[in-house]
C-alpha cells in the first residue's frame, strides 16, 4: 500500500507519512497531533484546516462535511474538516488560518 506525506505550514512541525486510505483522525490520534480534534465526527469544526493536494486529488467532502464547511468556512474551496478526510495523496495542511475567538465552537446538528 502506498504512503503519502502530510506537510504542515505551521513552523517547526515536521512532515508525517501515513498509508493511503488512512483517516487523518486515526493517523494523527495522539497528544502530539499538529491538528486539534474535538468530536471527530464532523460536528464541532475544531479540526477545520486548509488543504492543498500535492500529487493527486482529495476525496470530495460528503454532504454532511459540506454543510459544516458552509457554516465555518463559506466559499473556501480548500477548507476541510480533518476528521472527515482520508488520505488519498500527499497534502499540505494549513491549520493556523482559522482561530476560534474565545468561545466554544458551534455544534452542527444535521437533524435541525
Ligand atoms: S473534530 Fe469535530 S468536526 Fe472534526
Amino acid at each position: 500500500m502506498p504512503s503519502h506525506q502530510i506537510h504542515f505550514t505551521k513552523p517547526n512541525t515536521p512532515p508525517m507519512e501515513l498509508p493511503e486510505g488512512t483517516p487523518l483522525a486515526e493517523g494523527m490520534d495522539s497528544s502530539a497531533s499538529p491538528i486539534p480534534f474535538g468530536c471527530k465526527d464532523g460536528r464541532c469544526g475544531t479540526c477545520l484546516v486548509w488543504v492543498e493536494a500535492l500529487d493527486g486529488a482529495l476525496s470530495p467532502p460528503n454532504d454532511h462535511e459540506r454543510d459544516v464547511l458552509d457554516i465555518y468556512a463559506p466559499g473556501e474551496s480548500a477548507a476541510r474538516l480533518a476528521c472527515q478526510l482520508t488520505l488519498t495523496c500527499s497534502i499540505r495542511i494549513d491549520s493556523d488560518r482559522w482561530t476560534v475567538p474565545n468561545q466554544a465552537p458551534l455544534v452542527h446538528d444535521p437533524e435541525s
